[in-house]
């Protein structure tokens, strides 16, 4: 068990949902208990034909939740979800992931996991070919790209007799990934982080426009991401069509001059900035204040200037603060992103290649490598919140070394889960 594991946040509410695993869900909560977590338990009517609620009684000294109306709470789903500082689902069956997918709500579990704003964790457990099921397939996709922490489900025996991936995860790895987690909701509060998104548009006249093919994806993600881990965040947004992530300041810009002054601005309050936008490199050199016209004037060709480096120019004047860059490359993606580390002199390079199928602009998923002066970490293939979590996991790191960089851990799952990781592989 992990000893030493210590959390500010310890609230975890159990949902235990129907399949032979629930009988785990007790060492599951024993394991969160040794650990300082207080436990509620809500269980759906199936997982009390495996395990009866008065064991889960007995071992929390709470009530458990089993009925929206029969209940000594008014409102049991709210007072749950408000409680909880986060929502583990150990095991889940496809049914409950499929519900939590499509936001229905019919029952105590699901009523509650629908009214919960903490982070959730899902650790599946079913049949293999349930698992493989294109639906359930889909389904865990969707949850994984809300944010959701799948941890397994691992490969082996089923009770059921097949072989093959649908066992819940180990325990322990269960209760590390929610304490984990945990830490994670607060290793960033009391830090402000500036994080900048998506393209800039850089004007020929009213109407035309350069820019790139950004979707601002990656940067609004990483803004979530900040935000769940407890920091302030303002959000310099270039032109996206992307609704504004919650609890985020965003501060909408067009032009890279625009993005530059509304990035220094924030950045003078700052503790770290993450700067994910694509910056156009250069803009016209003059832009006319009428339409430009065919024929009467020229537009076969436009001069251009170049455009300030925002990365550059924060990270000379950064002192102790953190600085984090991105590098979309086409070839010689790790040697390009070190030349970019020491050029714009910042404290830390996300690399990716835009070539990848996986990782092109607009895509939800990326495969990423973290270049350091000092370190180069290359993650699989994964949704883009994750890689967003990783990211964040990493700054809280370097802003206070004590904290650990644990998300990782959680979204690739070790031992048991290589199965997970192989079958996020070959999805992406
Ligand atoms: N960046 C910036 N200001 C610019 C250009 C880039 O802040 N004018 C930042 C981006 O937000 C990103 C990093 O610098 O974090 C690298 O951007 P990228 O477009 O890959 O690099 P460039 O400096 O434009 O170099 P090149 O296009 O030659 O690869």
């Amino acid at each position: 068990m992990i000893e030493g594991e210590s959390s500010r946040s310890r609230k975890v509410a159990l949902f235990v949902t129907g399949g032979i695993a629930s009988y785990k869900a007790c060492e599951i909560l024993r394991g969160l208990q040794k650990n300082g977590c207080d436990v509620r338990v809500a269980m759906t009517e199936a997982a009390t034909e495996f395990v009866g609620p008065k064991t889960f009684e007995a071992l929390t000294a709470h009530e458990v939740y089993l009925d929206v109306f029969e209940s000594s709470s008014p409102i049991p789903h709210i007072e749950l979800a408000e409680w909880a500082d986060i929502a583990l689902v150990a095991p889940a069956t496809a049914n409950v992931m499929a519900k939590m997918a499509y936001g229905i709500a019919d029952d105590m579990v699901s009523t509650a996991l629908l009214a919960c704003s903490c982070p959730i964790i899902v650790a599946p457990a079913m049949n293999v070919h349930m698992w493989e099921n294109p639906a359930t397939q889909q389904n865990a996709e969707t949850l994984e790209s809300r944010g959701v922490f799948l941890v397994g489900p691992a490969t082996g025996s089923l009770a059921c007799g097949d072989t093959g991936t649908g066992k819940l995860a180990e325990v322990d790895q269960i209760v590390s990934a929610t304490l984990a987690r945990l830490r994670a909701s607060s290793d960033l509060a009391g830090k402000h982080v500036v994080i900048t998104a998506g393209p800039t548009h850089e004007a020929i006249d009213p109407v035309r426009y350069l820019s790139n093919a950004s979707s601002g994806k990656m940067g609004y993600a990483v803004a979530e991401a900040a935000a769940a881990h407890g920091a302030r965040v303002t959000l310099v947004s270039g032109p996206v069509a992307l609704p504004a992530p919650t609890g985020v300041a965003v501060v909408h810009v067009t032009s890279a001059q625009e993005m530059l002054d509304a990035t220094v601005d924030a950045f003078a309050t700052a503790d770290a900035a993450i700067l994910a936008a694509a910056v156009a490199d250069y803009r016209p050199a003059v832009q006319a204040d009428h339409k430009l016209k065919k024929g009467k004037e020229d537009l076969s060709s436009i001069e251009l200037v170049e455009n300030p480096d925002i990365l550059a120019t924060i990270s000379k004047d950064r002192g102790d603060r953190i600085v984090i860059g991105f590098a979309a490359e086409t070839n010689d993606v790790i040697d390009n992103a070190k030349k970019k580390l020491a050029r714009k002199g910042c404290d830390l390079i996300v690399a990716n290649d835009v070539t990848r199928a996986d990782s092109t602009f607009g895509s939800d998923t990326d495969s990423v490598t973290l270049v350091g002066v000092h370190s180069e970490t290359e993650y699989p293939c994964m949704p883009k919140a994750e890689v967003a979590n990783v990211i964040v996991s990493e700054l809280a790191h370097m802003l206070e070394p004590e904290v650990p960089v644990t998300d990782a851990t959680i979204v690739l799952p070790v031992g048991d889960n290589n199965a997970r990781e192989e079958e996020q592989d070959s999805t992406c």
